[in-house]
């Protein structure tokens, strides 16, 4: 596969898909708290996305998810299943929303906790936040791969955290997870050139304790291996002339 350039067109669309999924997530904020269910928050946003939104949410099915969002609660890196587990005090959660609207991808995630959060997952999520953000301010026409990457692993190990090499942000349009890869570690003035037209993804993973992870048997869940808390927060970014335009802007503007 190679990278595409979306028309001014399909930029148009890009924006549309895109901010149907920050919807979701502005939506679904106000759900999380002490005793509610992945599978109850799932079900929430799957009626929102097909009945409210018209569109289609892009992970059910998709090579096999049975669900149609991700629910990663506390050590779960990336990709945990929603199910009948019921969220408590305390937790922290990454709800990661993908929607297709007229054929086009908006892919974004955010941090939550249910009632009043941990003291360490509350920084850990600050501090994987902020590392996207670091990232996405490295977007513009003729900025390399290594910039972004570099730009996000600083801030992350600055702060004693690790970065999950095993998972990255994509380009994303038409198809879900496009070329290229986008690593949330790497060297500067390295990688592919970045191009006015390319959409992409920032999505840094980042472990309270040490980078490795680890996939469940159900095949998709993936978990810190040493059981530490884990982080995630995605925006959707086209790339312009001048920089960047994030595409899944939630209503307080993260
Ligand atoms: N939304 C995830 C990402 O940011 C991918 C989820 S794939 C799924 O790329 F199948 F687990 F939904
Ligand atoms: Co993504
Ligand atoms: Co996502």
């Amino acid at each position: 596969m190679s990278v595409t350039i979306k028309t001014p067109e399909q930029q148009e669309k890009m924006r549309v898909a895109g901010r149907l999924a920050a919807d979701v997530l502005d939506m679904i904020g106000g759900y999380v708290k002490p005793g509610i269910s992945t599978d109850e928050l799932d079900r929430i946003c799957h009626e929102y996305i097909t009945d409210v939104q018209d569109a289609i949410p892009a992970p059910l099915n998709y090579k096999g998810f049975p669900k149609s969002i991700c629910t990663s609660v506390n050590h779960v890196v990336c990709h945990g299943i929603p199910g009948d587990k019921i969220l408590k005090a305390g937790d922290s959660i990454n709800i990661d929303i993908t929607v297709i609207k007229d054929g086009f991808h908006g892919d974004t995630s955010r941090m939550f906790f249910a009632g009043k959060p941990n003291i360490q997952a509350k920084r850990l999520s600050e501090i994987a936040f902020e590392s996207m953000w670091l990232g996405i301010e490295e977007l513009g026409h003729g900025k390399r791969l290594g910039d972004i990457g570099a730009a996000v692993q600083k801030n992350v190990e600055r702060n004693r955290f690790s970065v999950v090499r095993e998972y990255c942000g994509h380009g994303i349009g038409q198809v879900f997870h496009e070329d290229p890869q986008v690593l949330h570690y790497g060297k500067r003035d390295t990688g592919l050139e970045l191009r006015e037209g390319m959409t992409l993804t920032i999505e840094p993973m980042v472990n309270a304790g040490k980078a490795n992870v680890r996939l469940l048997p159900d095949g998709w869940t993936v978990v810190t291996k040493d059981h530490s808390l884990s982080a995630q927060w995605e925006h959707t970014c086209l790339i312009t002339k001048n920089g960047f335009e994030v595409l899944t802007l939630g209503a307080d503007s993260r």
